[in-house]
């Protein structure tokens, strides 16, 4: 009630003629766009007075309202009228004009949203692989994608006749030669370049700059010349692990494995727990005898998971051979041993995601990718 009689108590004491009076005084006297603008908030805008004069209409006995409305609105169109022309006067009008053009900017449309993307699955596996590895204190290094035949196959121990060097199972290429640089090398004819066909390159890689006690992983791209289908793709990704020492065992590579799947897979086997009945110190380890040139004993490793022993790298203890190519010593050679391990990115992640084929991680179509975001 107070403020109601505040303003009416104002109309009262600035009937419109001596407000317009003010305001044509003031137009005047107003000379740049600031001082205009203001004026116009004043005269004009929202909280102005001649909307004052309006809002206060309301309070007045009616039979005076439509004279008092009628005189208000001639004033505003009067002063209305005057304070175009005072900006183009100005040129305020035409400089606004011109700002309008060259930055509007409509904030009533809706906003333009950034799609934000994820690493790839890929990618993302190898992070987590590494990162598991990492925490148990192994280093992670990187080899080159082309190799030479001697780190590819001679200082594995590969055999020159065996048929992994066919030109049916690896992709070759024409370069100069390189020799090892423990400075040995199994055919100095051979200036060829492959695409790796494995990262046990790597092993000997490292070791040429390493000494034991060390424990290292590699994890990269690795290429074969086969037929892609479900499991199999010419390009994929391996990580490839080692550990060397006084006395490293079979044992401590079982015991690394359980820790590693157990950690990899520790979310699915939580959230799939009270379905399967398997709970996340349930992954079990498994190797059984196999064959790699560059270690001896071979193992190929198997998982227990939800319910079935799968298969998913080959392993060994790392063959003498393999320590000389590296430059080690026989003194050296006769004081350590070691295990090295190899296995594929895509199949951990087809385990972990339910992936059904591997060739859907590499087609790039968004509804797949999407649901991994
Ligand atoms: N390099 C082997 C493969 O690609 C795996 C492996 C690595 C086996 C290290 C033994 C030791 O199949």
């Amino acid at each position: 009630m107070v403020t109601k009689r505040k303003q009416q108590k104002k109309v009262v004491k600035t009937p419109i003629l001596a407000l317009k009076k003010a305001a044509v005084k003031k137009l005047a006297a107003a000379k740049t766009s600031v001082a205009l603008d203001q004026w116009e908030r004043d005269y004009l805008g929202r909280k102005g007075a001649i909307r004052e004069v309006f809002q206060s209409l309301k309070e007045l006995p009616e039979a005076k309202r439509k004279a008092v409305a009628q005189e208000a609105n001639a004033v505003r169109t009067e002063l209305v009228a005057l304070f175009e022309k005072a900006q183009k006067k100005h040129g305020v009008g035409i400089a606004e004009k011109r700002a309008l053009k060259t930055h509007t900017i409509d904030v009533t449309l809706p906003g333009v949203s950034t799609p934000v993307g994820h690493i790839h699955l890929v990618s993302r596996m190898i992070e987590r692989v590494t990162d598991i590895f990492s925490s148990m204190g192994f280093d992670i290094v990187e080899g080159p994608d082309i190799e030479s035949p001697y780190y590819n196959f001679d200082a594995l121990n590969v055999p020159a006749d065996h048929p992994s060097r066919d030109l049916w199972d690896t992709f070759w290429m024409q370069e100069a030669g390189e020799i090892g640089r423990a400075g040995r090398i199994a055919n100095q004819n051979d200036s060829r370049r492959l695409l790796r066909t494995h990262t046990s390159p790597g092993q000997v890689r490292y070791m040429e700059t390493h000494k034991p006690p060390f424990r290292m992983v590699v994890p990269g791209r690795t290429y074969r010349f086969e037929n892609a289908d479900r499991t199999h793709g010419f390009e994929f990704h391996q990580i490839e692990g080692m550990m060397v020492g006084p006395n490293i065992s079979a044992a401590n590579f079982k015991g690394i494995l359980t820790v590693f799947f157990n950690t990899l897979f520790c979310d699915i086997q939580s959230a799939q727990g009270s379905k399967t009945n398997v709970t996340s110190e349930q992954i079990k380890v498994r190797l059984r005898p196999s064959f790699f040139p560059f270690t001896e004993p071979s193992f190929e490793v198997f998982m227990w998971f939800q319910g079935r022993w799968l298969e998913v790298m080959g392993a060994g203890m790392v063959h003498p051979e393999v320590y000389k190519h590296a430059g080690y010593s026989a003194g050296e050679i006769a004081k350590i041993q070691g295990f090295a391990f190899g296995g594929g990115i895509e199949r951990l992640i087809m385990i972990k995601h339910q992936i059904p084929d591997m060739r859907l991680l590499y087609v790039g179509d968004l509804r797949v990718i999407r649901q991994f975001s």
